[in-house]
């Protein structure tokens, strides 16, 4: 079987950062509090007007530029957001037009931020089974535009950015080893947007009762998080007949810092096998992994040959790993 590979990354943020300090001044929080419960201490927020597929063109361009690849090689464009610029046309097909990526078939995919993971499984599946050669699998997100600024549960952990890769045909041995998707619907309720589809459309009562922002219970999405962690990562290294000692590196989904630390301690993980940089960006939901990726890489922290795990969860509630060999 043919596996999918990652032959190019590339990252946006907005730049405008938004820090602790002056989120103290907009609701009754503070930097301490902020630190100590989530380890984030700033987020990207999008200029006015920029909306996802502004930040998502801007990342597909960079990496098609690392993969040397043309906009016209593109047989499909999948984009994993929560934040579409509308509720359709796909944000998928904005990008197809803005790129210039004449030959693609394009969608959306909404998986809350497990999204991006089932955007490089879904791709991967086409490439393995010959329906695509060339796939950009994106995560983008403009978060700050459904959060509620009055909210201090929610409006403190979200940031905007954008992650996009390139998958084709990965050489012997490389590629995507093995992935694990999940959903639990019975947890829709614990984080969503009630209000704008079909079971409440928009209207006068919808907005006056915040019905149009994120809605969270965070207390059980973090126990779903720790424990679909864990339990995929594990999962996707026995299937890809690997034991977790053999994980080179490990790129989990940035929403909390707790969250990360409860999940690698459970796993035995050393720290410096871990990407960290949910203190500088916040939950960009679908943009976090590839965000993470980038970094990891940029720096050196992942080599060749080396077996990565990605591993997320969110809003369905889904979650999902993938265990790359780099
Ligand atoms: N500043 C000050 N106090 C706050 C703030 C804030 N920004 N936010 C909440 N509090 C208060 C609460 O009101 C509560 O006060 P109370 O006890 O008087 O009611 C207190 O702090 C403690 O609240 P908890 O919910 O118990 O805090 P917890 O330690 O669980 O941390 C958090 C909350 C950070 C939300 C955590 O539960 C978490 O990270 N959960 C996971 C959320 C997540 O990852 N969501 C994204 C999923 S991905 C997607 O698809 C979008």
């Amino acid at each position: 079987e043919q596996r999918a590979a990652i032959t190019g990354l590339g990252t946006y943020v907005p730049e405008k950062i938004l820090t602790n300090a002056e989120l103290e001044k907009m609701v009754d929080t503070s930097d301490e509090w902020i630190t100590t419960r989530t380890g984030i201490r700033e987020r990207r927020i999008a200029a006015p007007g920029e909306a996802t597929s502004d930040l998502a063109r801007e990342a597909a361009r960079r990496a098609l530029a690392d993969a040397g690849v043309e906009a016209r090689e593109i047989d499909l464009i999948i984009v994993a957001t929560n934040t579409p610029d509308m509720l359709f046309p796909a944000t998928a097909c904005l990008l197809q037009e803005s790129l210039g990526a004449e030959r693609a078939g394009a969608f959306d995919l909404l998986a809350g931020c497990t999204g991006f993971i089932y955007a490089l499984v879904t791709g991967g599946q086409f490439i393995a089974a010959g329906g695509a050669q060339t796939v950009l699998a994106v995560g983008a997100e403009t978060l700050s535009r459904i959060v509620n600024w009055r909210d201090r549960n929610t409006c403190v952990l979200f940031g905007d950015g954008a992650g996009a890769a390139v998958l084709r045909a990965a050489p012997a041995g490389y590629g995507l080893l093995a992935s694990r998707l999940g959903a639990h619907g019975a947890g829709g309720p614990l984080l969503c947007l009630p209000a704008g589809g079909s079971r409440r459309p928009a209207c006068r009562e919808t907005v006056e009762q915040d019905l149009h922002f994120v809605h969270m219970n965070g207390r059980e999405v973090f126990k779903f998080a720790v424990k679909t962690m864990e339990e995929g990562t594990r999962g996707v290294m026995e299937d890809a007949g690997l034991s977790v000692a053999d994980i080179d590196f490990l790129i989990p989904h940035q929403a909390n810092i707790r969250i990360i630390d409860a999940a690698v301690k459970r796993l035995g993980l050393a720290p410096e096998r871990v990407l960290v940089n949910v203190d500088r960006y916040g939950n960009t939901s679908t943009a976090s992994i590839p965000l993470a990726l980038q970094e990891a890489r940029q720096a050196g922290r992942i080599k060749d040959g080396d077996n990565v795990v990605l591993v997320g969860f969110g809003a369905g509630l889904t979650w999902a790993a993938a265990a790359v060999r780099w």
